[in-house]
This record gives structure tokens, C-alpha cells and sequence, in this order.
């Protein structure tokens, strides 16, 4: 009855199972080892093993099973030195990476009167071959972490991997550098917000609520609480089911100086401007004032002096006197920074850069044509700064049309209303712009000028104003169009403003 269960359990484990003497002859074979070695029971039965399996080292086997026998107990072979006992070819699979099945042995005491023992043969090949795999993707994934951190590290910009809530958990070596971080401060105990300065937060954590990928202006906090302006830009990506965020960090210092040096030599070239401007303007008020003077003197000199002609006289030169401050208050409040914005009318604008222009317009004999489409045409913004650029843009529209020695010279002023924009449209009669610098001349230093009269600072001025602190847009082109029958030609900037929500 036992032997029969015996068999049974025997004949259906999904194991092998043999007895063998201790000369390792053959004394039972189970049906799987029948199945997997292709040898019958009764081909092997009471024969040595040896005869069947050449290969196997007879010394070791049995060793383990003298000591199995000895000691009455259980003794294993060591899996990491010898992988399988019974040479079993696999079937090959596309990726399997083993040719043989991999066994582990274990050897128990049977009978030790009769010094047999019992085999337990384990097919382990699955799960060799899982922890292969898992090695190999190990290694793999060491390498490329490697990789990674090489990567990450030769990037010249601040690199910062983030969870979702913000807290760091990777930041590059430029990164380190440019947060001046401290040898025992872990960013693993960081959140980003503590890199940001103060003012920059509010904008930081709308961008990181929001989640799409921008690049704009901060203040970043260093470990050390000193701080400098940055271009960060951050990006969500999904890794193993769970959002992280990149962010990236560009120390901006230097080139806000530049852009500093440059704006500020563009205000000098400015205040250049206006300085002609004043001479041209004062040149006629001066002369009145001069020669009113001297017919007093005249008239004293002669004794004619009534006190009517001196009460004209004296009127004349106030009044021309008042003239003269006013420019001057004009022109003040034109190099002045706003500080704020406000609520202006684009018309009033135009009407404010012809005044400052006036006297270098009549000089150059230039006809100026306006053409207003609308009553008003209302923004909110900087008056001062939209003054200036405009005023770059009817400068250089006087000095083509000089230089070029046109002989009609007008510059043409369309003010329009469309949708929620307002457009400011102007234009010469100079033949326009040389296709190739048209694309190049809202860069800074870019001139076609003299050195003496042309820093190439004008319309980058222009151009920075209109597209960032006005929210607009300034275009150019070369324009065909006729004026009272004729046909003309010339460059024609378009400035796009958004109009201010009532
Ligand atoms: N209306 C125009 N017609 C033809 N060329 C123009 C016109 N306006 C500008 N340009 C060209 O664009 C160049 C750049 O103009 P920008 O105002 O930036 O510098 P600039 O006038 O040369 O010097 P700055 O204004 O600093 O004194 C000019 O040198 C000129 O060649
Ligand atoms: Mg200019």
C-alpha cells in the first residue's frame, strides 16, 4: 500500500527522483527522469550512472553521498559550483540563456542499511535564468544611471529632477555650483520653492500649478542666501507611473549686464538726440528773443524808445521765453522713466513726438501726412518709453530722406483701431530698406551710418520697448504706394498695441 503511494508520488512529482548505492548504481528512476533523460527505468536500472552520464565527477557525488549516508542527512549541491548533475539539452527558446537545464540536488538518506540514498533533481532553469536576467538588467541599469549622471553633469545648465510636490530629489554638478550648495546640505531635504527668491515666488508657484513647459525670468536663492537672476524652465514627464519635474537653470547675470550697458548707452544716444533736437528748437526762439533785444536798443540808441514798443517787446520775450521752458519741460519729461503705468491716448503720443521732432522736422523740409482713423485710441502702459520709440522711428525716417537727398520728402503717420489693437503705421518716401539688412536692423549696433552719427541703438530700443514693456509687436516693410498721383517707395513700420480694457 505505502509503496504503491510511494510510486505514485514518485511517478507524478514534477521533480526527479533516483536512488543510488553508494558506487552510484542505479537502483530507481522516476518517470520525469525518464522523461527529461530519454533513458527507460529498466534500460538503467541496477547499471552505473557513470555508464550513462560519463561527465558527471564521480569523486564529488560520491563524496556527498558517504557524508549523506554518514551523517543521516540531508546534503545539497552547492548551486554557484556546479549548475546541473544530469546533462539535459533544452529545447531552445528565442531568449533563454541557458543550453542545458540548471538543476539543484539534494541527496538524502534512503536506506542506510543498504547504503542507497535518494536524488532529488530540481529543474531550477526558470529561475536561473530570472535572476540572470535580473543581474544583467541590474548591471544594465547601473550603466545607465552612470550614463545618466555623466550626462546630466556635462549640461552647462542648473538641472533640478523634482516629485510632483516639489521636493528635489536629483540636481546636476552645475547645478550644485550655481546654488553654492553645502557640502552638508542634502537636496534630498529641499524643496524648489527654497531655491526662489521671495519676489520670484508667486510667479514660480503659478508656473509650477499650471505644468507647462515655459522659460522665464526669476531670482534664484542660493544655499548661502545670496541670490542672481535665472532663466528657469521646467517640464512634467512621467516616469515609472509617477510625475517628475525637470527643471532647468540658466544664470543670467552677465547678460543682464550687457543688457544694462546696453540700454543705458541707447539713452545716452538718446539724450544725444535730444539735445539737437532742443539746439534746433531753441534756434528760432533765440533769435526772436536777440533781435527784439537789440531793436530796443536800437530804438533807445535813436530815442524812439516809446513805452508801448517796450511793453510789446518785453511781452514778446516772455512769451517766447515760456516757449523755450516748455520745450525744455518737454523734453525732461521724455528722458524720464516712468515709473508707472497709465492710461494714454495713442494720438496724444503723436501729437507729443511731432512737438519734440518739430524743429529738425521743418529744418529738413519734411511734409508730415496723418492720417487718424479713430477719435481715440486708448492703452495703458509707459507714455515716456512709446514716446522714444517712436521718436527712433521718425529719426531715422528724417535721416534716410536726407541722406538719400529726396527731393519731395514726406513721412506718413496712419493711426487705426482694430479689435482690441491699436496700429500705428509709418512710412517715408526714402526707397526703403536693402533686403539684406531688413532682417538685421532691430539688432543692437546694427548701422549703415557714419560712426558719427549712428550707434545702431535706435530701433533695438524701439523694438525691446514695444515687445516688452508694451506687449506689442513692431514689424517692417518695404512699401509701394502713391501720394497725389505719384508713385513712391519706401520702409513702413507697423506697431501693433493691444488696447486697454475699460
Ligand atoms: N526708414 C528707413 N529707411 C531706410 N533704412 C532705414 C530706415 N530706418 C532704419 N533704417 C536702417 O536701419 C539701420 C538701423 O537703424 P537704428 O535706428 O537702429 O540705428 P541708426 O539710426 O543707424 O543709429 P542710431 O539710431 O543709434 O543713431 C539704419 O542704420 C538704417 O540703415
Ligand atoms: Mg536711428
Amino acid at each position: 500500500m505505502f509503496e504503491n503511494q510511494f510510486n505514485l508520488i514518485c511517478e507524478t512529482i514534477n521533480s526527479g527522483i533516483l536512488i543510488l548505492d553508494k558506487d552510484l548504481n542505479v537502483k530507481f528512476w522516476n518517470r520525469w527522469m525518464e522523461v527529461q533523460t530519454k533513458i527507460k527505468e529498466e534500460d538503467i536500472k541496477d547499471k552505473n550512472l557513470l555508464d550513462f552520464y560519463e561527465n558527471i565527477n564521480s569523486k564529488i557525488l560520491s563524496r556527498k553521498i558517504k557524508t549523506t549516508l554518514r551523517l543521516n542527512s540531508s546534503t545539497f549541491y552547492n548551486s554557484e559550483q556546479i549548475n546541473y548533475l544530469f546533462d539535459i539539452k533544452l529545447n531552445k527558446i528565442a531568449d533563454s540563456v541557458f543550453y542545458n537545464m540548471q538543476q539543484s540536488i539534494t541527496i538524502s538518506p534512503f536506506d542506510l542499511e543498504k547504503e542507497l540514498v535518494v536524488v532529488y533533481v530540481y529543474d531550477t532553469t526558470l529561475l536561473r535564468e530570472t535572476n540572470y536576467k535580473l543581474k544583467k538588467s541590474k548591471k544594465e541599469l547601473e550603466e545607465k544611471n552612470d550614463e545618466f549622471q555623466r550626462m546630466i553633469n556635462a549640461l552647462t545648465e542648473g538641472l533640478i529632477i523634482s516629485d510632483e510636490y516639489g521636493n528635489c530629489e536629483i540636481i546636476n554638478k552645475y547645478g550644485k555650483e550655481l546654488l553654492r550648495l553645502k557640502k552638508n546640505t542634502r537636496i534630498k531635504e529641499k524643496k524648489l520653492l527654497d531655491f526662489v527668491c521671495e519676489k520670484s515666488k508667486d510667479l514660480v508657484k503659478r508656473n509650477l500649478e499650471s505644468g507647462d513647459i515655459r522659460t522665464y525670468e526669476v531670482y534664484i536663492k542660493r544655499d548661502d542666501d545670496t541670490y542672481f537672476p535665472a532663466i528657469v524652465s521646467g517640464q512634467v514627464i512621467q516616469l515609472d507611473n509617477k510625475k517628475k519635474r525637470i527643471s532647468t537653470i540658466i544664470d543670467i547675470s552677465n547678460l543682464k549686464e550687457k543688457d544694462r550697458l546696453i540700454t543705458r548707452q541707447a539713452k545716452l544716444a538718446d539724450m544725444g538726440q535730444m539735445i539737437a533736437n532742443i539746439a534746433h528748437q531753441w534756434r528760432q526762439p533765440l533769435s526772436l528773443i536777440s533781435t527784439t533785444a537789440s531793436g530796443l536798443k536800437l530804438y533807445e540808441e535813436l530815442g524812439k524808445l516809446e513805452s508801448q514798443t517796450l511793453n510789446d517787446s518785453l511781452d514778446q520775450i516772455m512769451l517766447t521765453t515760456a516757449h523755450l521752458s516748455q520745450t525744455i519741460d518737454d523734453f525732461k519729461n521724455f528722458i524720464k522713466d516712468d515709473k508707472e503705468k497709465t492710461v494714454f491716448d495713442l494720438n496724444e503720443i503723436i501729437q507729443k513726438d511731432l512737438t519734440l521732432l518739430e524743429g529738425i522736422i521743418k529744418t529738413s523740409h519734411i511734409k508730415i501726412v496723418i492720417n487718424r482713423k479713430n477719435e481715440d485710441i486708448i492703452m495703458k502702459g509707459y507714455p515716456n518709453e512709446l514716446t522714444q520709440a517712436i521718436v527712433n522711428i521718425i529719426t531715422n525716417a528724417k535721416d534716410v530722406l536726407e541722406d538719400r537727398n529726396i527731393e519731395e520728402r514726406y513721412i506718413f503717420i496712419e493711426l487705426e483701431k482694430i479689435n482690441s489693437y491699436g496700429y500705428l503705421r509709418i512710412y517715408d518716401n526714402a526707397n526703403g530698406i536693402n533686403d539684406d539688412i531688413i532682417d538685421k536692423i532691430f539688432e543692437p549696433y546694427f548701422t549703415t551710418k557714419h560712426k558719427s552719427q549712428g550707434t545702431g541703438l535706435g530701433l533695438f530700443m524701439t523694438h525691446r520697448i514695444i515687445k516688452d514693456s508694451m506687449d506689442g509687436e513692431v514689424v517692417v516693410k518695404n512699401l509701394k504706394f502713391t501720394h497725389k498721383g505719384k508713385e513712391y517707395k519706401g520702409a513702413c513700420f507697423t506697431i501693433e498695441l493691444p488696447l486697454h480694457k475699460l
